[in-house]
């Protein structure tokens, strides 16, 4: 018989979550005005609010931060740092950031200026509202498949090339650069082929431009490519992640994710004038050169954590327990973003509660009442994140509306998953009694999911 799968872990520590009873979310929701953000994390039992800086290290990297180096110039867990990248990546010029957008804040500082258009396939939240802040445009050109929550397409994370010359056709010289999002996060944890890779960066040699991946989850990119792609099944996730950079100028990274730790990012490039621009701006925002807002022992933690993660094994454990999660919901019917991502199920909101107005937020609305029955926060990736129109100042409805369940890496059991998918069909066998959503009492021109107050429409 064969052996059942399991994970490429045991545990070494445990950290006591808690149960509540309904009245007492009832009265927590309220006081968070109905934004999960605004909930304290002690009054949640299953955490599914993101997968970033979330994760379980290891006992290698907790041993490594007792090897950090603070010192403020020349640290060597900076070069520790960027000898690992440069061996993964190939990029030569490393500079460490606090962060993911304070890398993308450091880079677009310098790449960036107002009237620009950024092409990209459905740029993260942070990444849009550093482009949009300095009046420039991020343009979507992701594959139309993305859009159809029920169908199968094994890199639905994909840039549609016919949109991206088209785009570089218009735009020509105000287009500093594509960005090229693994996995992508906005269409659900969805990855972006090799091949489509190589396309995009055929074309942008066409017209000259420069690409850069955002990277915070291109170790599960690499997973997908190899046990999706043909071609790829016989190489390392090593050999895959160096050939994906290969085919790009530079990156952003959001170490929080991929790195496995709680706290870090990076910029990471080929180009000397590319790191001589961005080094002016990571001075002021960030820090010195060699440690950028990162503390020398979370460098060395971030050099293990980025070795381990681009193991085949961490990453089956990692993302076979996301697809464990679908089958469930599959049982109870639960429409999601299909295929299961790599690191989220995105639950297709607007295919669960039709009976809540769009100008109600049923994504929103779907978040709270699981939370309500059960104490799991999950997280609004719809019309509230999707912000207004810079212009017309309306809010975009054009999209996808979706209640994402991000799994953080090495944290939970499938006992937590069991209890996420049953609570999550108890509030699907009540949708149709579900017919009011919630309205925006207060919000902020950029990001305004994080600190929004909303109210349940009576
Ligand atoms: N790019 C992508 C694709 C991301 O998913 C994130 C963060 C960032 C950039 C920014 O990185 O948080 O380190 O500043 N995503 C988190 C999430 C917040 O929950 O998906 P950061």
């Amino acid at each position: 018989m064969e052996l059942p799968f399991a994970e490429s872990w045991k545990i070494k520590m445990v950290e006591p979550i808690r149960k509540s009873t309904r009245a007492e979310r009832e009265q927590w929701m309220k006081e968070a005005h109905y934004n999960v953000f605004q909930l304290k994390a002690e009054h949640v039992y299953i955490d599914c609010i993101t997968d970033s800086g979330t994760g379980s290290m290891s006992d290698r990297q907790w041993a490594a931060m007792m090897m950090g180096d603070e010192s403020y110039a020349g640290a060597s867990s900076f070069f520790r740092l960027k000898d690992t990248i440069t061996r993964l990546t190939g990029f030569e010029y490393v500079i460490p950031t606090h962060q993911g957008r304070a890398a993308e804040n450091v880079l677009f500082s310098h790449m960036v200026k107002a009237g620009d258009v950024v092409p990209g396939n459905s740029h993260f939240d942070t990444t849009k509202g550093h482009i949009e802040s300095r009046k420039a445009f991020a343009l979507d050109c992701i594959i139309d498949e993305a859009k159809d929550t029920q169908l199968e397409h094994p890199f639905k994370g994909n840039v549609d090339p016919v949109k991206l010359e088209k785009a570089l056709e218009q735009y020509g010289n105000k287009v500093p650069f594509i960005i090229v999002t693994i996995t992508n996060n906005t269409a659900g944890g969805q990855p972006v082929s090799m091949q489509n890779l190589r396309d995009v960066r055929a074309i942008a040699d066409r017209f000259g431009k420069f690409v850069i991946f955002d990277s915070a989850r291109f170790a599960e990119n690499a997973y997908f490519i190899k046990v999706r792609e043909e071609g790829y099944a016989d190489k390392t996730i090593k050999e895959i992640v160096k050939e994906m950079f290969s085919l790009a100028d530079g990156m952003t990274m959001s170490a929080k994710k991929d790195g496995i730790v709680n706290m870090g990012g990076f910029i990471a490039t080929r180009h000397e004038s590319i790191y001589e621009g961005a080094k002016r701006f990571c001075i002021p925002f960030e820090g010195y050169l060699t440690y950028g807002g990162m503390n020398g022992r979370d460098m060395d933690a971030l050099a293990v954590g980025l070795d381990e993660n681009t193991e085949f094994d961490n990453l089956e454990t990692r993302i076979k327990q996301v697809e464990y999660l679908a089958k469930r919901l599959d049982e109870y019917g639960i429409p999601y973003q299909r295929p299961a991502g790599g690191h989220a199920i995105f639950v297709d909101a607007s295919k669960i509660l039709t009976h809540v107005p769009k100008e109600q937020f049923p994504a929103q609305t779907l978040t709270v009442e699981l939370y309500l029955e059960a104490g799991i926060r999950g997280c609004e990736i719809g019309y509230i994140l999707a912000d207004r129109d810079p212009v017309t100042r309306e809010n975009r409805f054009g999209g996808l509306d979706l209640l994402r369940l991000a799994i953080p890496r090495r944290v939970y059991t499938n006992n937590h998953m069991d209890v996420i998918a049953v609570a999550l069909k108890n509030v699907y066998d009540r949708r149709e009694s579900i017919t009011k959503g919630v309205r925006i009492v207060w919000e902020t021109e950029l990001m305004r999911h994080f600190t929004v107050q909303l109210e349940p429409v009576k």
